[in-house]
């Protein structure tokens, strides 16, 4: 009896989340204050708690449904008193200004049309994104409006192929097409992201393939897979 509640214990203390979500809390800094935009179940913002990343983290939700899961979460884990919930759209229900952010598993166009409405408000904010598609254009949005990307990876969970980005504000930029299609840090980095670019190149490929026998215009396709021969050329 006395064994198996040690052994529960244990198993609660080393909770193992999904190698998506440790990914994302493994790149956090530490820091004052950190968001988690779009939290739903609340895992970041009550783990980066735990591990004493952030000493206070604000918990957004759109949904009210999703914001309970992470107050739950919250409550039995005991950090309940060290996060503010709220439910609202984006950065807009927090007021003070946040060192750290996250927004996860949304599409990129939802990512970059949250940091769209809060720019002028996250200059000094470090944000680690992780979009679900659309990675492109979250990139390219990124690049035009002056983000940086500091650090980029690719995580295979489960068989699933997920980007992690790092970014910050930054001067003026120079970036390139390889940038926003392959990723400025991803090439030449892990063999996961060999494997990202390899499937890549064979979704690519099926499309420009269905394309021409249809008759369409696949420059495009062709261009990109240029661009990751060029890759793979110099793995
Ligand atoms: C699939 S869940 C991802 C949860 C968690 N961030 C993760 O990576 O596992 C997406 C969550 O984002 C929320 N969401 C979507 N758009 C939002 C927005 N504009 N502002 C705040 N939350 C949003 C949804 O309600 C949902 O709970």
């Amino acid at each position: 009896m006395l064994l198996e509640k040690i052994q529960d214990l244990k198993k609660e203390r080393s909770k193992v989340y999904s190698k998506r979500i440790e990914a994302i809390l493994k790149t956090l800094e530490k820091c004052n204050t950190l968001a988690d935009i779009g939290c739903d179940h609340g895992y970041v913002a009550v783990e980066a708690i735990k591990r004493e990343v952030a000493k206070k983290a604000i918990a957004v939700d759109l949904h009210p449904n999703s914001l309970q899961k992470a107050i739950d979460l919250s409550k039995k884990e005991g950090v309940f008193e060290k996060i503010e919930f709220f439910v609202g759209n984006g950065f807009e229900p927090i007021e003070e200004p946040v060192c750290q952010a996250v927004i996860a598993g949304m599409g990129g166009d939802t990512i970059l049309s949250i940091l769209s409405s809060a720019k002028d408000r996250l200059k000094d904010t470090k944000l680690v994104l992780q979009p679900m598609k659309d990675t492109e254009i979250l990139r390219r949005w990124l690049f035009e409006n002056k983000f940086d990307i500091n650090e980029e990876f690719v995580v295979n969970d489960k068989g699933r192929f997920y980007i992690v980005i790092k970014t910050q504000m930054s001067g003026k930029l120079e970036y390139s097409d390889m940038d926003i299609y392959i990723g400025r840090h991803i090439h030449t980095k892990s063999r996961e992201s060999l494997e990202y670019i390899l499937r890549k190149k064979e979704k690519l490929r099926k499309i420009a393939e269905m394309k021409k026998a249809n008759e369409k215009d696949y420059s495009e396709e062709k261009r990109m897979l240029k661009m990751i021969e060029e890759v793979l050329g110099k793995w």
